[in-house]
């Protein structure tokens, strides 16, 4: 087995294509489609003769017995076993020598690093408006940012992890206001309940400007002066963000979330106006009764919807923020990629954004980045709507968290009461956050879905307590057989793989590599989910059935080595999600 063979669909592909040139039949433009086949046809199925065949009018069960021929000689494939179905597919078959020799060779050692090795990506995730509590809103982007991330740096990707605060914008005008005239010193403020203080008060300031116009304009003219680098205001301002980033430090370390650089809103206030120059002298923005805006005139659903860039006020905003935003990231960390995690109303903003970078880039003769907003949908209730607390507000994290971690050890202490404190604890909190995770992130991300504890908390099914448990189950087996839990392990005497369980489970395993090039093509971290659970499932069916004790060494030795791998991927896996795991519980 050679390294390259790691994902084996993707091998497939090239030795396929490779026979294909050889041939003269085929062109350089035939891609042979090698997908997942359905079981009874095999593991892998080349696709891609139908719709050559059909694009160049030859015969496609000519033309893919042609190609079955070649294959069958090519040494490369001499441990798959290949047959031709229907109008010219040919069906891959993975025969146990094949599994066998995968098998040993990538135990413990599948390295993904590159893929995208020299690559530079920001992800900009989380990035909360600050003077708020972080609520149950928030959660996605955390969660689905910090996979995301895993999984490209995992890749070999160097990452750059964003979190883009909404520190800048007019909430401080009504919060500076409504602060003064209640006379309150922030800097006195017990930090413990500060962010609690400033909700209150936003909120007192919102109704007051709702009320009276005097106090609108007040909140106005705070916002200008804090603009304009007032001095009281702006330390009103930096007491504010202080306190809010350090409650939203709290939640971070309990969800295991770090950042490269925190880099919000208000960072880029001076740059604004040289992004709104560029754009106008470069004519991609205009005036438009007083404001700058961009027009997408070629963009149907944009072409009567201008990107408002400037307000007719001279205040700069959401977009001309995240446009030097762009810029800065591109000369600063030379960017190859941005990756944008926030929930699915701000598509259009995004797809604006995009749209303008795309023509000031090109305009200034700068390589484009990829530019990609990962959107997710709402989180609900179990009534079907956003979920909120029974007063109708938004759930805070902090009370969110702790009833997850509090749920589990309630569990925990039932499943096994014989734990010690400290270490019920600790397994509540893993399997609680854990929980609370995976049930975000095995759902397709631009789905809403039905927060519910006593599904997340389930041992049965697609969850993390599930996961978590087969996970442990490993490492009692292998305290039981008195074994180590290394990861790489080379048998020297291995038998073939022969029972139907041990066969499906090498069989599963091999489709790890390409559901991590599924997960990362698309940036939805449940494929990896899916794909683990149905892994977990194998190996209970496999665990049940295939007796490790009082076995001959050569079959122990296999079974090990399936143990191993399977406790690999399931570990590894999970990491990449942003869980962590246990050997106990
Ligand atoms: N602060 C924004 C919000 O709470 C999210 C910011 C996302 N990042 C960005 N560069 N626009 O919705």
């Amino acid at each position: 087995m050679e390294a390259d063979w790691i994902d084996v669909k993707k091998k497939l592909g090239e030795i396929f294509y490779e026979i294909s040139q050889n041939m003269g039949e085929f062109d350089a433009d035939f891609n042979p489609e090698v997908r997942v086949a359905e079981p009874h046809f095999g593991d892998f199925q080349v696709n891609g003769v139908l719709s050559f065949a059909k694009k160049n009018k030859k015969n496609p069960h000519e033309l893919g017995k042609k190609l079955l021929t070649k294959a069958q000689r090519s040494k490369h494939l001499a441990t798959c076993s290949l047959e031709l179905s229907g109008p010219g597919f040919v069906n891959i078959r993975l025969t146990p020598e094949f599994l066998r020799q995968w098998a040993r060779y990538f135990c413990g050692r599948c390295d993904f690093s590159r893929r995208l090795e020299g690559r530079t990506i920001v992800v900009d995730y989380s990035s909360p408006n600050t003077a708020k509590q972080m609520h149950v809103g928030h959660l996605r982007s955390m969660i689905i940012g910090e996979a995301i991330q895993r999984l490209l740096r995992f890749c070999g990707a160097n990452v750059i992890r964003d979190n883009h605060l909404g520190d800048w914008g007019t909430q401080f005008g009504i919060l500076i206001m409504a602060i003064k005239r209640a006379g309150i010193d922030v800097a006195a403020m017990d930090p413990e309940t500060a962010l609690d203080e400033f909700e209150r008060i936003y909120k007192e300031g919102v109704a007051l400007t709702k009320y009276d116009e005097k106090f609108l304009n007040n909140a106005r003219r705070e916002l200008v002066a804090l603009q304009g680098g007032d001095p009281e205001n702006r330390a009103i301002w930096e007491a504010i963000n202080g306190a809010s980033y350090r409650a939203f430090e709290e939640i971070y370390g309990q969800m295991g979330i770090a950042f490269d650089c925190v880099l919000g809103e208000s960072f880029y206030r001076d740059q604004t106006d040289r992004v709104c120059d560029e754009l106008e002298s470069l004519k991609i923005a205009e005036k438009n009764q007083g404001a700058l805006v961009a027009f997408h005139r070629d963009h149907g659903r944009f072409k009567d919807q201008p990107f408002l860039i400037r307000k007719s006020d001279g205040a700069t905003n959401y977009a001309t923020t995240d446009l030097a935003t762009v810029l800065y990231r591109h000369e600063t960390f030379h960017a190859d990629g941005m990756i944008y995690v926030t929930d699915g109303r701000q598509q259009d903003h995004f797809q604006q954004l995009f749209l303008t970078v795309e023509r000031w880039f090109s305009a200034k003769n700068i390589p484009l980045p990829e530019l990609k907003h990962v959107w997710f949908g709402t989180v609900l209730g179990e009534d079907g709507r956003a979920i909120r607390t029974r007063s109708g507000e938004s759930i805070k994290l902090k009370q969110l968290i702790g009833e997850g971690v509090a749920r589990a050890s309630a569990i925990v202490a039932q499943k096994n009461p014989s734990l010690g404190e400290v270490e019920r604890e600790k397994i509540a909190r893993v399997v609680g956050i854990g929980a609370i995770k995976y049930a975000d992130l095995s759902q397709n991300r631009t789905n809403d879905y039905l927060f519910s504890w006593d599904k997340m908390l389930s041992f049965d099914g697609n969850t993390a307590p599930y996961l978590l448990y087969a996970i442990a189950r490993i490492y009692a087996l292998f305290q039981r057989l008195g074994v180590t839990s290394g990861g790489e392990y080379l048998p020297e005497n291995m038998a073939i793989f022969s029972t139907a369980e041990e066969l499906s489970l090498a069989r599963k395993l091999v489709h790890f590599p390409s559901v991590i090039g599924q997960a990362l093509e698309d940036l939805r971290p449940h494929y990896l989910c899916t794909y683990l659970f149905e892994l977990a499932s194998e190996f209970s069916s496999f665990y049940n059935a295939d007796r490790m004790i009082g076995v001959a060494p050569d079959i122990l030795e296999k079974r090990l080595l399936l143990c191993r791998f399977t406790l690999y991927v399931l570990e590894t896996g999970l990491d990449l999600l942003g869980i962590e795991t246990l050997e106990r519980m």
